[in-house]
């Protein structure tokens, strides 16, 4: 399995990755597959194309023998403390428990600690246990925020961290 930063033209593949992931884990997200669906597919082209090349926004993708199979978004809050997330994170059901998950979070914090980011969020939902397994094993903890889910209010979701240099990551 490989990890890449999404291409500019690529964003076909990020809509099909993202509807996908709505479809089949929509506990996840604070986004529904609805308001996926309403956008006009050219708003994932632009999407791509500024994933590809801000500094402050970025998706990589997850490959399998040459095909899309996982992707997840990080950023840099536009706010004055800029905290940067990782987001939007889904492997694919067929691969899963193949590290490609842990692959794309390590390659994604490490681009944001490129960008300076000495610490990386996570918002979980609280009823996504994997999730939150998944992320614990990877060194991020609870850091005590908790919100209403966007899109789902009347689910919870709590905020997670990792600090880049405590030596836990890859
Ligand atoms: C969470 C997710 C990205 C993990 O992807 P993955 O490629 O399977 O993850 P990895 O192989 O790197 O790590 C798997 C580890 O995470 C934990 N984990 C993952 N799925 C698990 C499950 N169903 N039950 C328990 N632990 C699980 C375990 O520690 C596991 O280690 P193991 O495979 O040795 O048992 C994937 O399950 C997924 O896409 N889920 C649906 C979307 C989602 O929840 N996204 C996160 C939003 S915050």
């Amino acid at each position: 399995m490989t990890v890449s930063r999404i291409a500019a033209q690529q964003g076909p593949v990020l809509r099909e990755l993202r509807t996908a992931s709505l479809r089949e884990a929509p506990y996840a997200f604070g986004e529904t597959l609805e308001d996926a669906l309403q956008v006009e597919p050219s708003s994932f082209d632009e999407t791509a194309f500024l994933h590809a090349n801000s500094a402050k926004l970025a998706t990589f993708l997850l490959y399998t023998e040459g095909h899309p199979c996982g992707l997840v978004h990080a950023y840099i809050e536009e706010s004055s403390d800029a905290r940067a997330f990782v987001s939007a994170l889904w492997v694919a059901p067929a691969v899963r428990h193949l590290r490609g998950g842990e692959l794309l979070v390590n390659v994604a914090s490490e681009w944001l600690a490129e960008q300076g980011a000495a610490e990386v969020h996570a918002w979980i939902a609280d009823e996504n246990r994997t999730a939150m397994r998944f992320y614990e094993r990877l060194g991020f903890g609870p850091t005590g925020d908790r919100r209403a889910m966007p899109s789902h209010e009347a689910e919870a979701e709590s905020l997670y961290v990792r600090h880049m240099h405590s030596g836990r990551h890859a």
